[in-house]
């Protein structure tokens, strides 16, 4: 037996029982005659106490040991005289009697502390230490959590959690597909699923009803902090469904998962808002909702001016920072300079000071008088004490850079607060979105997705108008999840592929097995996908999904602890029939 106890759990009322304990070496401290270790384990810390005084052979023993090597000690439980409080052991101590060396250890290249001196690379590379920090093993046991109440919810919701393939066919979500090639069919590939979308809608026509796993996707598209090239979906899908019976169900798992892993309480039903309303107010189909700020649009009030740049702009809007009127130059022109940075795009930014004592000073008053930036003070609603900012310029493009600027303002004001959450839906996304590159149309979501039955005629005459029964949960401003309502149609889903371009035979060749399917009784059906990463660092806190993935890659796509991608041997590609161009 290693252990009688984890290195987390022993306490005063254990007091006198011998125990046995298995751990790493945390820290060593060598005071008056008595070696102090502290022997760690996933649980927790215990604090050793070995009297190398009288026992030379325990001081030979531990004169050896160093960080991170493996022990076992048997010992006596007794009662601390300093105690620690904020230690679940802090309490007690181990009087050792007998010492084990298991395993030495090599000086590992950072300190395994909360906060540790490795750089990201380094840590990524010796991952298998990272993970043996508490801030990370914590991230994986919240996803473990999260995981766990996920199952249990759509358990109790009639749902059966199914595999499906990962050695399949092209699947249409959007991004590139990783390729493997198939060696007992030469010059053949399969392609790994972006998510298992037309198994899940197979699933539905083999009269599964309802459908759920937790599954790994992959797609080869530019990394972000919330984007991996292999991420984890929660993808479900149901059979006679409309799109509220999905919102409400998905509704209620995640108010399940608040409740049990945050202890939140989310007691009224999330806002639905349609993308137009999201863009309009928030410049973004995932508006941040823990502060308000909406834009306000003043092409309408300013009519024609003197002001060329608001004049000639397609889109002029603002936002309203409350109580900020006490910006300085150099707060406004960081602001500007902000703006202005090339992901942005923005020209240049408009402010307007509604000071305290009721007068005004901005940035164009050359331009506009006094009473003029009243009314503007009016129509964003703003007091005494609060900042408007003003952008100008092509609509899309503005409305984007106006809501970046409205999270940074969110930032600094603290509006952007973790411990608070602002949920919502996002319904009635397009359907389709034009490509100027390819000077085509692209399907917002899917090309499974069914249009809006009221907007079923304008499919024929303008297709950019045709609005989905698509929906996002949106959280804090990331899209946690993503769905919609299928065609479950075989005709509809024929008219769907031509629009996007396909001909008969790409479609066959693509979906010819989705589209025979239809053909034998498809049930309605719908679905949802929340990427589970997400999920999980929304919950932790934390902006970057790769502290919550056990071994994940770095922003060049690489695992550089076991350094993949990497070359093949000569003789692999041989028997692939693999022959490789020189790199580009
Ligand atoms: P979608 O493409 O919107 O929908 O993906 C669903 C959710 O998956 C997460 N996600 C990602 N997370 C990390 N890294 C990535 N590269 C990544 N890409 C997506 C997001 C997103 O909301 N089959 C459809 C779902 C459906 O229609 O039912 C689909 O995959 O949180």
């Amino acid at each position: 037996m290693y252990r009688s106890h984890t290195c987390g759990e022993l306490r005063l009322t254990d007091e006198n029982k011998i125990v046995k304990l298995s751990g790493w070496v945390q820290k060593i401290r060598n005071l008056g005659g008595m070696t102090f270790i502290d022997l760690r384990d996933r649980y927790g810390i215990t604090q050793l106490v070995l009297d190398v005084e009288s026992r030379k052979d325990l001081s030979t023993q531990a004169r050896q040991l160093g960080r991170e090597y493996v022990i076992q000690v048997t010992g006596k439980v007794a009662e601390r005289s300093n105690k620690n409080s904020k230690m679940g052991t802090g309490d007690i101590e181990i009087l050792v009697d007998e010492f084990v060396l298991l395993n030495p250890s090599d000086l590992p290249p950072f300190t395994i502390e909360d906060e540790t001196d490795g750089g990201d690379e380094l840590r990524m590379k010796y991952r298998y230490l990272d993970l043996r920090r508490n801030p990370v093993r914590r991230n994986l046991e919240l996803r473990h959590k999260l995981g766990f109440e996920v199952r249990n919810y759509l358990n109790k919701q009639n749902f059966i959690e199914t595999e499906t393939p990962v050695l399949i066919k092209s699947t249409p979500e959007g991004a590139r597909d990783f390729i493997v090639p198939s060696r007992m069919n030469p010059g053949e590939f399969y392609a790994l699923p972006q998510s298992p979308q037309v198994f899940k809608q197979l699933l539905m026509v083999a009269g599964f009803d309802r459908y759920f796993q937790i599954v790994k996707c992959f797609r080869d598209e530019d990394l972000r902090a919330d984007r991996q090239p292999e991420f984890t979906q929660i993808d479900c899908e149901m059979a006679f469904v409309e799109q509220q019976d999905i919102l409400s169900t998905f509704e209620g798992m995640t108010k399940h998962l608040f409740k049990t892993i945050k202890n939140v309480d989310f007691d009224f039903d999330f806002i639905q808002m349609t993308f137009d309303e999201a863009l309009k107010n928030y410049g973004s189909d995932k508006p941040d909702l823990r502060f308000d700020m909406k834009f306000v649009e003043m092409k309408e009030m300013l009519g024609q001016t003197d002001f060329v740049v608001f004049d000639d702009a397609e889109y002029v809007g603002g936002i309203c920072a409350e109580g900020c009127a006490g910006y300085t130059r150099k707060d406004l022109d960081k602001l500007t300079d902000f703006v202005r940075k090339p992901q942005i795009g923005a020209q240049g930014l408009v402010y307007v000071k509604c000071n305290t004592d009721g007068t005004f000073k901005s940035s164009v008053d050359k331009f506009f008088d006094e009473a003029k930036l009243a009314k503007w003070a009016e129509a964003f609603g703003a007091k005494p004490g609060d900042l408007l900012l003003v952008l100008a310029g092509p609509t899309d493009k503005t409305r984007k850079a106006l809501c970046e600027l409205r999270l940074e303002m969110g930032n600094r004001m603290g509006y952007r607060d973790k411990n608070k959450f602002a949920p919502l839906w996002v319904v009635d996304f397009p359907l389709l979105e034009w490509d100027e590159k390819t000077n085509r149309f692209h399907a917002m979501h899917h090309p499974f997705t069914s249009p809006k039955k009221e907007d079923l005629a304008l499919l024929e005459t303008e297709p950019g108008k045709v609005r989905a029964n698509a929906y996002d949960l949106v959280i804090n401003g990331v899209e946690i999840g993503g769905g919609s309502i299928r065609i479950h149609n075989d005709e509809l889903q024929h008219k769907m592929f031509q629009l996007l371009g396909f001909t008969e035979q790409d479609a066959e060749s693509q979906f010819g097995f989705l589209m025979n399917a239809f053909k034998y009784g498809a049930p309605p059906h719908g679905g949802v996908a929340f990427g589970f990463d997400r999920l999980t660092s929304l919950f932790a806190g934390i902006d970057s999904i790769r502290d919550v993935i056990a071994f994940p890659k770095n922003n060049a796509g690489r695992d550089v602890m076991i350094d993949s991608p990497s070359p093949v041997a000569e003789d692999q590609l041989d028997e692939l029939n693999i022959e490789l161009k020189k790199a580009k």
